[in-house]
């Protein structure tokens, strides 16, 4: 039976990478940080599974992270998931997100190193943040043609051009994971994903804040007799919808709504991961859909899935929902992994939707 190890199980991508790994017959080695509250709600369903053991770790712990190695040198797989992921937090706190998402991996890849553990196979959660405000152009369907509109993307080759401490963080951690696999031939590799979502997702990225207010909202308004047709005659101020005085709803309060996004489902993202470390050398992929749409499209759909065209009227544009600095456009190409893994997401950025706001709901 194979060993992974997990950094960051808890996490959306962890609890999936762990079912996936568990359908595979792994034993998982999923490794969680000491906290105050139960950070376990996603992996709920496989705590209690034979193949699963947890340990407490911190990745900022070198010391821990070394111990947990030392422990699991058997390991076939060691998955760095682990991470302060939030872009708009990492401007807040720039020196934790340093910590946990740089140099956390530096642990893992210094511990690999020190154990000499070069039979075992690292992933780097490298990410499309990491992009920044660059990407390439090609012009659209016809090369010769240069007065047609170009197409803009991101691939393997695109260079990085950072704009937050977390997209920084992500950079040293990626080029630190070409580095050992170079330099001391650790078969490390790294997936830049771009964004993935799912009912999984934590509430406050801009995907699952959106469904999961429609869904509170729905459910207000079955509370309160508001039929389906009765939503387009709900009364609205700056900051609230209401039915009476006494009964109203916050606005779903938002920043950016024109920023561009490659969003896929975290499932078939993970599927990704794994197999990158199925093969016998090495590399980095770009793991995406190719698709890119706006938060706007985002809330178009998600609203018009449960019978809301109107939508405006129930968002307000908060400027406190804006960065100091913002990526506005992301959208990936994916061909090297679709020819070298074989890999090709499975869910549409409609079905994505519809299935976050149809969990929610539930
Ligand atoms: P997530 O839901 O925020 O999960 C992050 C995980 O890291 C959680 O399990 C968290 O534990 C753990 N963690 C945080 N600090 C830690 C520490 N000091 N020591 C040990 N564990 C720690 O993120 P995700 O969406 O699953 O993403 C997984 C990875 O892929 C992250 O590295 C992220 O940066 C990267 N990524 C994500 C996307 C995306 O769109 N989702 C795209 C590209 C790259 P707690 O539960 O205790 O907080
Ligand atoms: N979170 C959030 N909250 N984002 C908002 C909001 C809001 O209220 N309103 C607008 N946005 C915009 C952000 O400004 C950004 O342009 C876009 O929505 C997506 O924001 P997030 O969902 O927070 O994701 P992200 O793109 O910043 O980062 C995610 O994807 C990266 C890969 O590209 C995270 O998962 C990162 O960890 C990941 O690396």
């Amino acid at each position: 039976m194979k060993k992974a190890i997990i950094f960051g199980i808890t996490g959306q991508d962890g609890s999936h990478l762990a079912d996936l790994l568990l359908e595979k017959e792994y034993q998982v080695i999923g490794v969680t940080r000491r906290v105050s509250v139960d950070t376990t709600s996603r992996i709920k369903h496989l705590v209690n599974h034979e193949n699963v053991t947890i340990v407490s770790g911190d990745i900022t712990d070198a010391h821990s992270v070394i111990n947990i190695l030392k422990d699991h040198q058997d390991a076939a797989e060691v998955y760095n998931l682990a991470a302060q992921s939030h872009v708009a937090v990492s401007f807040k706190q720039p020196a934790l997100t340093w910590d946990i998402t740089g140099k956390g991996c530096l642990n893992i890849l210094q511990g690999l190193t020190d154990l000499q553990m070069t039979n075992t196979k690292f992933y780097q959660a490298s990410s499309s943040e990491m992009f920044g405000s660059n990407y390439d152009t090609r012009s659209q369907d016809n090369d010769f043609d240069s007065r047609l509109p170009v197409e803009k993307y991101q691939n393997e080759e695109t260079k990085f051009l950072p704009q937050s401490p977390y997209a920084i963080s992500k950079c040293a951690a990626h080029y630190m994971t070409r580095l050992y696999r170079e330099g001391y031939g650790l078969h490390a590799s790294a997936g830049i994903l771009f964004n993935h979502e799912g009912p999984r997702r934590g509430e406050n990225f801009v995907t699952r804040k959106i469904t999961k207010w429609i869904g509170d909202f729905i459910k207000w308004c079955i509370t309160n007799d508001v039929s389906p047709k009765g939503l387009h005659d709900l009364l609205t101020n700056d900051n609230e919808i209401y039915i009476t005085e006494g009964l109203k709803f916050p606005k779903l309060r938002l920043g950016n709504l024109d920023a561009y996004r490659d969003w896929g489902f975290a499932g078939d993202y993970c599927e990704a991961m794994w197999m990158m470390l199925q093969q016998d050398e090495p590399d980095d992929y770009v793991i995406c859909t190719g698709e890119t749409h706006t938060v706007r499209e985002f809330l178009s759909i998600a609203f018009n899935s449960v019978g809301i065209k109107e939508w405006e009227d129930f968002v307000v544009v908060d400027p406190e929902f804006y960065r100091p600095a913002e990526v506005d456009y992301l959208r990936g190409d994916c061909s090297k992994a679709k020819e070298k893994l074989g890999w090709t997401p499975k869910h549409t950025f409609e079905d994505l939707v519809k299935m976050m706001v149809m969990r929610d709901l539930s």
